[in-house]
Formats: structure tokens, sequence, C-alpha cells
């Protein structure tokens, strides 16, 4: 199946990677985190209890979520903007342990993956929601890194928060997707593990572009 994977926790430098990747190999992007993150909004939106399950599978049925380039649409409503807040940060958390949420979005995920020449990226991609993608990788970073990394991507959007607030919830967040009952954050058994702390972004891509050639020269 031709489809690349990146799976990884939160702040490891996925959307960057990702982009670069699917840039280079003239692939669309699939950014799974933003799926789950509409998700959250939708929620908040209609002012519904994650723990309300039935509310939860029931809405979660009946949305649609397309792409149109970098932007993402959720029943309609392009939402782009509004789903990079540290609130939806937690609520995608929250919402991505929830059976439903994630049975609906994995359907989605599929359905768009299934034209091939794709790069998606999430927690689950080389597991769970593509097990047959030919080129999985597993981007990692110290949480220290990652909290400096997602310091300096909120203030370019405006927002200042303090370092030791962002440490702490990667940390609580890492705890909640590595820990929960379904789809927990792991590696694929067959994904080449990146550790990106000391990299650049170029170094990454230049790694994964040449994994993924070296794989294509042997088949
Ligand atoms: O990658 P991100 O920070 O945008 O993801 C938002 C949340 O969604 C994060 O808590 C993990 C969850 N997620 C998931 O459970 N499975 C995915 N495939 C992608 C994201």
């Amino acid at each position: 199946m031709d489809i690349v994977t990146i799976d990884g926790p939160a702040g490891a430098g996925k959307s960057t990677i990702s982009r670069m990747v699917a840039q280079r190999l003239g692939y669309d992007r699939l950014d799974t985190g933003a799926m789950y993150r509409a998700v959250a909004w939708l929620l908040d939106r209609h002012n519904i209890d994650p723990s309300d399950s039935e509310a939860v599978a029931d809405i979660c049925k009946k949305c649609d979520i397309h792409f149109e380039g970098e932007k993402i649409f959720i029943n309609g409503e392009d939402v782009t903007g509004l789903i990079r807040t540290p609130k939806m940060d937690m609520l995608a958390s929250q919402v991505s342990a929830i059976p439903a949420v994630r049975e609906r979005l994995s359907e989605l995920q599929q359905k768009i993956g299934s034209r091939g020449r794709c790069v998606a990226e999430g927690r689950d991609m080389g597991t769970v929601v593509f097990p047959d993608a030919d080129y999985k990788f597993f981007l990692d970073a110290s949480p220290e890194e990652r909290a400096r990394r997602r310091k300096k991507q909120l203030e370019s959007a405006g927002e200042i928060v303090q370092y030791e607030i962002i440490l702490k919830q990667i940390i609580e967040r890492d705890r909640a997707d590595i820990s929960r009952a379904i789809c927990p954050l792991k590696p694929a058994e067959d994904a080449a593990i990146v550790d990106s702390t000391s990299l650049s972004p170029a170094q990454v891509v230049d790694f994964i572009l040449s994994e993924i050639n070296k794989k294509r020269e042997k088949s």
C-alpha cells in the first residue's frame, strides 16, 4: 500500500516533517490529529460533555470531515484556525479515548487514504488504520524539546504560554495517549524509529526519504 505513516507523541515534529515528506514525494498529507481536534471543537460547540458517550457517538456517526489542501472542514465549516489552542489540545486528547470517535475517524481516514500516495500522520496510522502501509515511521523527541517547539509554535500563532505549563501538559497528554485502553500510542513493529531531539527537520526528512528509497530499491 503506497502510504507513508508517521506516528509519534505530541510535538515530535510530525506536522512539519509530514508536510515536507509529502511535498518531496508529491503525495497528499493526511493530518489525523486535526480530525480529532475538529471533533473536539464540534463537541465543545454543541456543549456535549465528552463523558456522555451516547451523545458523542450520535454526533460522531453523523459528522463529516473533509480537507481542502491544508484546510479542514467539519460538517461544512472551516475550523482550521480554531482547533490549535491549549483548550482543544486537552479536549482532543479526551475525545481520542472514546471508541465511537476512533471508529468513525478511522473509517474516514481509510477512505481518504484508499487512493494511496499519501503521508498519514497521527498516533495509530501504522498500527491500526493503515497496517499494510509500505513505509512506517515513529517520530520521537524528548518532552523538553517538544515543549520548546510547541511554545514557539503557539507564540507564532500569537499565544503566550509558560514553558512549564506546556511541558506539564505534554507529559500529561503522553501519559493519556500511551495508557489509554484503545489504540494506545506505540510504534508499529515494522516502523523505523526516529529520535528528532537533536536533528533538524531537513535531517529527519532526508533520513525518511533515504529509508523509503532503500525499501523501494529492494522491492
Ligand atoms: O497530533 P495532534 O496533537 O494534533 O493530535 C491531537 C490529539 O488527537 C492527541 O491528543 C492525540 C489524538 N490523536 C489520536 O489519538 N490518534 C491519531 N491518529 C491522531 C491524533
